[in-house]
């Protein structure tokens, strides 16, 4: 199983990553993950990623192409993978078809986790966890601002590609993760 996770900062990718990933058997590949990774040992890559990730910004393509490659090509020896954070962009979208083979696709379904903006800004102000410099007000709404922009023409890319499942995700988590199951499951038939 292949499995993007799309969706807004605060609409729980990481969440139901994990979730499914558990579910599946299969890695979670977080592209945010792998990238503070970075940040936190001080690597080269860290050290030339941390401003972005400081500021809501999205890291150039070509840096996080790097970062993703190796997780993606290893998760897919292990018989898939739930890509979570990449692709982000459109020329990211198109890179991920390469890095995928030759297994071919990048994803049997690509997620998109629907939340209204006020639920993610809510969710993310209230985040529990204080190590992401990124939960700053200010640099939620311009994380925000970056996904509509960036990130959400990726929709139409994906829903032409026929390999959209849109879920309503402002409803509690096993709620949520019972709502994709339901849609990958209808989509098997
Ligand atoms: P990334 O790490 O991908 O973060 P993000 O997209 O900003 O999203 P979050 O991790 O904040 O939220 P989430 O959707 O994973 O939700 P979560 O499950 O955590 O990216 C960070 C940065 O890295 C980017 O800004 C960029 O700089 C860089 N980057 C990463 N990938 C990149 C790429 N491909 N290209 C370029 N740059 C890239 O949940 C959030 C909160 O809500 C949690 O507290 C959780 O417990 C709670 N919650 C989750 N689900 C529910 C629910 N159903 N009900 C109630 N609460 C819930």
């Amino acid at each position: 199983m292949r499995l993007v996770l799309l969706g807004a900062p605060g609409s729980g990718k990481g969440t139901q990553g994990a979730v499914l990933a558990a579910h599946f058997d299969i890695p979670h590949v977080s592209s945010g993950e792998l990238l503070r990774g970075h940040v936190a040992t001080g690597s080269e890559l860290g050290r030339r990623v941390r401003t972005f990730l400081a500021h809501g910004e999205l890291v150039p393509d070509d840096l996080v192409v790097d970062v993703v490659r190796d997780a993606i090509a290893s998760a897919g020896d292990a018989g898939g993978h739930v890509l979570d954070g990449f692709p982000r962009t459109l020329a990211q979208a198109k890179c991920a078809f390469d890095l995928a083979a030759p297994t071919v696709a990048i994803a049997d379904a690509v997620i998109y986790l629907d939340v209204p903006d006020d639920v993610a800004r809510e969710r993310l102000t209230g985040r529990a966890q204080t190590d992401r410099v990124d939960d700053a007000p200010a640099v939620i709404e311009q994380r925000l601002e970056v996904f509509h922009a960036e990130t959400a023409p990726l929709l139409r890319f994906y829903e032409q590609s026929g390999l959209l499942v849109t879920v309503a995700a402002e409803k509690p988590v096993d709620v949520v993760t019972a709502a994709i199951l339901d849609a990958l499951t209808e989509r098997q038939r």
